[in-house]
Order: C-alpha cells, then sequence, then structure tokens
C-alpha cells in the first residue's frame, strides 16, 4: 500500500512537469473512480465551454491522503497547482501560510456570504477573507445496500444498532459477504465515525472528536466504540485489506455483499452503474444516527503563487458556486449543494434525504464535522486517530487498549 502511493505520488509529479498554458487552470484533485470522474466532467465541460483549458492533475487514492502529500511536494518545489481540492482544515492549514488567494471579489459579486451554510462558512474563509470555492456537502454517516439481498432474506432497514448486527448475522449465514469494506485507514476511521455517533450519541461525538476532551476520549463509551468496531469486522470478507472504496461499493452493486458504509460519494457508483435508488439500492442513516449529519464538503482552493487570483482561477471559482453547476454536479456526484438556495428537483431519492437531513440537522444542532474526512481536527490529529483505529480494526490492539492509544494519539498531537 505505501508502495503504492508512493508510486502514484511520483507519477504525478512527473505528470506536473508538463507545461500549463496561462488561461488552463491546472486542478490537483482525487476524484478517480467512475462515479467521481463523470462528476468530474461536469466541471471541466462547463469551462472548457468558457474557453478555459483544463490541465488535469489526479492523485488517486480516496479522502485526499495522498493527494495532499503530493500537493506540498508540489509547494515545496515552488511549482503549486492553480486549483486543489481540499478539505476542511487542510484549507485552514494553507490559508494560515499565506498559500491561498483571496476569493474576495468574486465572493461578493456574487453573494455568497448569503447562501453558503454556515458550517462551510467556518472552512471556506480565513480571517474574514474567502480562500476556497465550495462544491458539495457529503456526510460519511450512510449505509449503502443491495436491495435484492434484503428482500430475498426479509431484512427490513436496521434502525438501530442490534437490529443491525442481527441483519448481519442473517446475511452470513446466506453464505454471502454482510459487508463490502476496504481496509485502507481513511475507510476505517469513515466507519468509526458514524460507529461513535451511534454508539455515543452527538455529544460524546463532539466531545470526543472535536472538542478533544480527554476523558471521553478515554470513556467506557468510547471502549464500546471499538467493541462494535470489532463485530464489524467480524462480517466483512477475507480479502478487505487494501481494497479501494469504489471496489468495495461494486460488491454491493453485483450482489457479492449486502451492505457497505461509506460517504454519498458511494452513490455516484451506483448511479455510475445505471442502479437506481429504492429500486436496485437502498440508501439510510447508519442505525442510531438517523437524526445526525457527519458531514464534509469537498472545496476548491486556489493557490496564489504571489499574486492576485488569476482569471481563470476566478472564472474555476464562480463557475463552482453557480446555482445550474451545484445542481448538475452535485447530482452526478451523490453529493449534496453547497448552496441553501438550490432546488431539488433534479435530485433523486437519495438525494432528497440527503438535503432534508442536512436542513434538519443543522436547524437542530445535529450538524458535525466528520473526524474521518478533515472536518473534526487538523491532519496530526486526525492521522493520529487514523493509526489507532486501523490498527485496533487489524486486530492488533484490543479495544482497552485502542482507548489508551487514542488518548496519547491526541495528548502528543493536538
Ligand atoms: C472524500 C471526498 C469525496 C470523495 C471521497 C472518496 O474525502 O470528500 O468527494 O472523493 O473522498 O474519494
Amino acid at each position: 500500500m505505501r508502495k503504492l502511493t508512493m508510486m502514484t505520488a511520483a507519477a504525478a509529479l512527473m505528470a506536473a512537469s508538463t507545461s500549463v498554458q496561462a488561461e488552463d487552470v491546472e486542478v490537483l484533485h482525487w476524484w478517480t473512480s467512475g462515479g467521481e470522474a463523470a462528476a468530474l466532467n461536469v466541471l471541466k465541460e462547463d469551462l472548457q465551454g468558457q474557453g478555459i483549458g483544463w490541465q488535469d492533475m489526479p492523485v488517486a487514492g480516496g479522502g485526499g491522503t495522498q493527494a495532499m502529500t503530493v500537493l506540498r511536494a508540489r509547494v515545496t518545489s515552488g511549482n503549486p497547482p492553480t486549483a486543489v481540492q481540499m478539505l476542511g482544515f487542510d484549507i485552514l492549514d494553507w490559508a494560515g501560510e499565506g498559500a491561498l488567494a483571496d476569493l474576495n471579489i468574486q465572493a461578493g459579486l456574487e453573494g455568497w456570504d448569503d447562501v453558503v451554510p454556515e458550517a462551510l462558512q467556518q472552512f471556506a474563509k480565513h480571517d474574514g477573507k474567502w480562500v476556497s470555492a465550495p462544491v458539495n456537502v457529503h456526510s460519511t454517516n450512510w449505509v449503502w445496500a443491495n436491495k435484492a439481498i434484503l428482500d430475498e432474506l426479509g431484512i427490513a432497514v436496521p434502525t438501530t444498532w442490534d437490529e443491525f448486527v442481527a441483519a448481519l448475522e442473517k446475511v452470513k449465514a446466506s453464505g454471502k459477504t454482510p459487508i463490502a469494506h476496504g481496509g485502507q485507514a481513511w475507510q476505517d476511521a469513515t466507519v468509526f465515525d458514524a460507529v461513535a455517533m451511534s454508539t455515543g450519541g452527538p455529544e460524546f461525538y463532539k466531545k470526543a472528536f472535536i472538542d478533544l476532551d480527554e476523558e471521553t476520549l478515554g470513556s467506557d463509551t468510547m471502549k464500546e466504540a471499538f467493541d462494535r468496531m470489532a463485530v464489524i469486522r467480524s462480517h466483512v470478507d477475507d480479502n478487505f485489506s487494501g481494497r479501494d472504496w469504489n471496489l468495495a461499493t461494486a460488491m454491493v452493486i453485483n450482489g457479492d455483499a449486502a451492505f457497505q458504509m461509506m460517504g454519498d460519494w458511494a452513490k455516484g457508483e451506483f448511479l455510475n452503474a445505471d442502479k437506481k435508488p429504492d429500486t436496485d439500492f437502498l440508501c439510510f442513516r447508519f442505525p442510531g444516527t438517523q437524526d445526525q449529519v457527519t458531514f464534509n464538503a469537498d472545496q476548491f482552493a486556489m493557490f496564489a503563487q504571489g499574486k492576485e487570483v488569476g482569471k481563470e482561477q476566478a472564472a474555476l471559482a464562480t463557475a463552482i458556486l453557480s446555482p445550474s453547476f451545484q445542481s448538475a454536479f452535485n447530482v452526478v456526484k451523490g453529493s449534496v449543494p453547497a448552496r441553501t438556495d438550490v432546488s431539488d428537483d433534479a435530485f433523486d431519492a437519495c438525494g432528497k434525504k440527503g438535503m432534508a437531513d442536512l436542513k434538519a440537522a443543522a436547524d437542530s444542532g445535529n450538524l458535525y464535522g466528520s473526524m474521518a474526512h478533515g472536518h473534526a481536527n487538523p491532519a496530526a490529529v486526525k492521522n493520529a486517530m487514523y493509526d489507532v483505529i486501523t490498527a485496533h480494526f487489524n486486530g492488533e490492539y484490543d479495544s482497552a487498549t485502542a482507548v489508551e492509544e487514542l488518548v496519547t494519539a491526541v495528548q502528543i498531537n493536538k
């Protein structure tokens, strides 16, 4: 896995040496799966329609860990890309280093303050300046299910942890794989986001992952969350290690597995395979998190390169925030718009539910930044948490040890 990462990074750096024309945008991103690429095409075509060329700089690796490594290398070598897909605290970190272009002129002219939800503005603005253009809102506490398998086995959508475990047992007894999972640190953490929220509830989630409260991190509830991760682990297939998330989604699409716990980018894969919600697949919140949303938002930050925001960078930001783009892109991507004034007409049942859930969670104070996707704490803490969650998932720690290691990891890295 590590070897693959380094190869991907090296290939990306080589690709970076191809020349970029003045009116081109060079976009570093990690949208390389079928569904992600289909969504990205919506943006490429929009810009091409305006006469702006697109230099693609894909860095494979869900969750963006590898992309952020390549970005650091590009900036260090004095050759940052024009625009970069980024998440939460990474945006604030780069803005703190003074690396990002000021988008206040575009934001002012287009009224971004009035239409982008507060939860996103927290990560899109730094020192009162807009420094990134929000593309979408994803959320991580979803389950994706193969409807035919559930129908055949007489499984109703589980609404509690106990019902979920009973469903997993039923699938196991049928000989199918209960949970499609890819054993990569960010995927383990994505599952943990939902399991921790379900086990301890929203106050627990906030105290542990956003406030980094030591007592909560070291609590019996946290131990219970790890115990539940061990139950999940006992329902994945033998080949899960290192598997890419979209290949896990394919297992559900193809009827090899019943469920996947994954953010709503997974829906992009179902759609790309011509599958329909409520007919071929089901989307529901992880049992016990029906009222909560753990979100992440993809944004594009523009690297200033010591200059004013470039014409092509401004055009990219404007294109991203336009209401028609927000609808067209997010319908394909599986996410929901980053503006509150976009109609849900064009969205399918899961998209409509995603939009309604987001609004309800924001209104009731149940919207929380995703730990797994860089919206709860900076990369150093996030990565330290990843290490513990993954070591436990792979049986290196029992739950009690994982709790102790989590507390220590946070103490050292916060
Ligand atoms: C997330 C990102 C999504 C999706 C996913 C898997 O971090 O927000 O847009 O790309 O990774 O690659």
